[in-house]
């Protein structure tokens, strides 16, 4: 399979999420008319670990594209696993797939979920990365109800299977070769990072990966029964580095910084 057919996948997987974050368009223009060339380091998705797509189905597109997994992860308080992939021509987009472990939540919840994992059609895997959302649309009220327990569940269940964040790799920056300025340009535009001023970065050299992201968009959603302003996706940024004793960059990913950045699309951040 060659590389230029995984760059259109790519481009094919950037719609739906652009279509709800429209401050990546905004900031992708930036970089360009700042001479930079911008190449992804990653995206990600979510995903149920019941029903049809679980972390092994989602990633069976990417497997049969020649990638290979390169780590597995345990968020123990936000209830998820997550696997990386990376294709080894290293000119594609890394992969990271996490799954939400449903039995975990409180019943109520599970309830809700059920039924909506129920009206997912499976063996869709191909349509359901690209689609906005691949089933029914969920009620306001249980959104609302989802995210008491699990943001990362009620950002699913609108949201979809659509990619979750692109992410803008540093080290192919040549402006802003170092998160601190890219992070400093932005916040001069407008732009509000997770954790500013003082947490904006994630991770450090040592473990190979820094990470900064932007606070989601906040947009108007239209539920069956109502309406209500809502976070949708983010754009995050990541350096990576060579770690002590290894001579090739970091292809993995950080748990505890990870962890944060998930927080991009909390409700905390938002007014609404
Ligand atoms: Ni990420």
């Amino acid at each position: 399979m060659s590389v230029e057919t995984i760059k259109s996948l790519f481009k094919e997987l950037w719609i739906p999420y652009a279509k709800v974050t429209s401050q990546a368009e905004k900031i992708r223009d930036l970089l360009h008319a700042q001479g930079e060339t911008i190449v992804n380091d990653h995206v990600a998705f979510r995903s149920f670990d019941l029903g049809p797509y679980p972390i092994q189905t989602l990633a069976q597109p990417f497997l049969e594209l020649g990638y290979k997994a390169t780590g597995r992860y345990d968020f123990k308080q936000k209830k998820l696993d997550a696997i990386s992939f990376s294709h080894p021509s290293h000119e594609v987009p890394r992969v990271f797939i996490s799954q939400l472990r449903v039995k975990e939540l409180p019943d109520q919840a599970q309830a809700i979920l059920k039924t909506l994992i129920a009206q997912i059609p499976g063996a869709q895997t191909q349509a359901a990365i690209r689609s906005e959302l691949s089933w029914p649309p969920i009620e306001k009220a249980s959104y609302l109800e989802l995210a008491k327990v699990s943001e990362y569940a009620a950002w699913l269940s609108v949201f979809g299977l659509r990619v979750n964040h692109f992410t803008v790799s540093v080290n192919a920056l040549k402006r802003f070769p170092e998160l601190e300025s890219l992070n400093s340009f932005l916040q001069a535009q407008g732009f509000r990072l997770n954790g500013a001023p003082d947490h904006s970065i994630k991770g450090n050299p040592q473990c190979g990966l820094a990470q900064s992201s932007t606070v989601a968009d906040t947009i108007p959603w239209s539920f069956p029964d109502g309406e209500l302003d809502l976070p949708s996706c983010y754009y995050e940024f990541a350096k990576r580095f060579v770690k002590a004793g290894e001579s090739e960059l970091f292809d993995g990913f950080v748990t505890q910084s990870a962890d944060k950045i998930f927080e991009s699309t909390d409700r905390k951040h938002h007014s609404a």
